[in-house]
């Protein structure tokens, strides 16, 4: 049965056309009969205050945080990387739980910033990736200037699966190059709207494009794109409807199937009948009114029942799943049962948190959803002192949302939180408002990065005795050392060969 499902992402850099490609992809699914829903976020999400309002709001960015549709005989699950500028743990995390990606470029911009660092993310899991060049309904760099971009910039073989007729004021269409067929612009707004040709007389340049990209690239190998070295690359236009089609096609017959996941004990098979999964993000506070969240499961193994009693790792006792959620676009469905490849959603009071595995026996725990080292600390100050509770629980929330990591030092009591971008800090800050009702400043810290520190108790004790004024605990009670800059880093660990500092944390 878990051939039939289809779990992936789409990686962009902002402004490329996710927004767009994601409606139309629901569109063609099925999965919504009016644009409007995705739409809506997109265009909020481009001013920023307005953006965290709709964060705030939580119930769009929840529903459209899995979204779910069916083609063919194929269940195709679609979970959003959140898109903004600066990079969050919640955009590594998601990628850790899909099959495959498409990768998203504006075709007058090619590689962007966050297309690279997600794209690493990506090749760091061996995530094959679909490249979608957008937008050539305007005018683009050329086709060949791209393709080499990405081969280069990336590493990898491309393949172009199809080619433009002409870009911007020029374009005629988009020629599949494995059939021969156009897919032509009609009416008034030069959509594609369903008009095919065959046995097309190319313009004399856009032939001898072709032939030239027929005999310039490597053709297309099942094999190298799962196994991450090769990228078939589709023109397109997600605004005009163009490739959109064919790539959900492209998914359906090329994407891998949902694969084996890492445990300690090797893998873990979609096959496997004891259900298991990992849960890869925690939402809370959905409902300002109940401290309820939600925490969205990959299936890995096993058909999933409701009712199904599973145990959490991090809890070590069973819970009940009775009111599981399925994700559709526009409703949030309770599941009757799931599949390999599936993400449910388990509303829960916190039991449950990101990086647990959940297994009817509970002897394996999945590898690989790792905390990142912070890049930016700093000191979180109360303007009401009376609140520390308040406070104390918020910081514990958001960290397990993945929203900030927070770290409690040994000596003094002012606590620390560390984020991988900015825009995590003016998210915290005004969610600490909106749903903690806490006022908070944010100070410089004096410490620059942090470390997960490991060894024996003695050797931590040790390095304990000396160092008390730069260690802390996470939100697990594991320490960490808090760094005031690289070098200290490297030094400490000259000093300590019996510990080891890590810059991420695997749960
Ligand atoms: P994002 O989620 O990746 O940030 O991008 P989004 O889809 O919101 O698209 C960014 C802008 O690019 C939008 O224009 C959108 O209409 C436009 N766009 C997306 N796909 C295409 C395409 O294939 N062709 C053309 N010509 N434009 C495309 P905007 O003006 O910023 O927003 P709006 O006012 O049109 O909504």
């Amino acid at each position: 049965m878990s051939n039939s499902r289809r779990t992936f992402a789409i990686i962009s850099h902002p402004d490329a056309g996710k927004t767009t490609l994601t409606e139309k992809l629901l569109l063609q699914g099925g999965a919504i009969h009016l644009a409007g829903e995705v739409k809506a976020r997109g265009q909020a999400r481009r001013a920023r205050s307005d953006w965290m309002k709709i964060e705030q709001q939580r119930g769009i960015s929840v529903t459209s945080s899995v979204m779910t549709f069916e083609r063919d005989g194929i269940t195709f699950n679609l979970l959003d990387t959140p898109g903004h500028e600066d990079f969050s743990e919640d955009t590594y995390r998601t990628l850790t739980a899909v099959d495959s990606a498409i990768m998203v470029i504006d075709a007058a911009k090619g590689i962007e910033p966050q297309t690279r660092k997600l794209f690493e993310v990506c090749r760091l899991r061996s995530v094959p990736i679909i490249t979608f060049i957008n937008k050539v309904d305007r005018e683009g760099r050329a086709c060949f200037d791209l393709l080499d971009e990405v081969a280069d910039t990336l590493a990898l073989d491309v393949c172009p699966m199809s080619w433009p007729v002409g870009m911007g004021g020029l374009f005629q269409g988009i020629l599949d190059l494995s059939s021969g067929k156009v897919s032509r612009p009609e009416g008034g707004s030069k959509e594609f709207l369903g008009k095919v040709e065959e046995n097309v007389t190319l313009p004399d340049e856009v032939a001898e494009e072709v032939e030239l990209a027929q005999a310039g690239y490597p053709e297309f190998d099942i094999e190298a794109y799962r196994a991450g070295d090769l990228t078939p690359v589709y023109f397109g236009s997600a605004l005009k409807n163009f490739g959109v089609v064919e790539l959900i096609d492209a998914i359906a017959n090329f994407a891998p199937p949902p694969r084996p996941q890492p445990t300690e004990q090797g893998p873990v098979e979609p096959e496997n009948k004891e259900v298991s999964g990992f849960i890869f993000k925690v939402q809370a506070n959905m409902d300002p009114m109940h401290r309820d969240r939600i925490a969205f499961m990959r299936l890995v193994s096993g058909t999933f029942k409701r009712g199904m009693k599973l145990t959490p790792s991090g809890l070590g006792k069973p819970i009940a799943i009775h009111s599981p959620i399925l994700f559709f676009a526009q409703d949030r469905e309770i599941a009757d049962s799931a599949e390999p490849g599936d993400i449910i959603g388990i509303p829960n009071h916190g039991t449950l948190r990101v990086g647990d595995t959940l297994s009817e026996k509970n002897q394996i725990r999945f590898t690989g959803l790792p905390n990142f080292a912070p890049e930016i600390l700093r000191r979180v100050a109360l303007k009401d002192p009376t609140k520390t509770k308040q406070l104390r629980k918020a910081l514990d929330d958001l960290s397990e949302e993945g929203v900030i990591q927070v770290f409690y030092p040994e000596i003094g009591a002012q606590w620390i939180v560390g984020v991988v971008g900015q825009l995590q800090l003016d998210v915290l800050i005004s969610r600490l408002e909106a749903e903690y009702k806490v006022e908070a400043m944010l100070e410089a810290s004096p410490f620059d990065t942090a470390r997960w520190i490991k060894g024996s108790d003695k050797a931590l004790a040790d390095f304990a005795e000396f160092n008390k004024m730069n260690l802390a605990k996470d939100r697990d009670g594991d320490p960490v050392f808090m760094a005031k800059s690289a070098w200290d880093v490297g030094y400490q660990q000259e000093r300590n060969p019996d510990l080891t500092f890590s810059a991420t944390k695997e749960r």
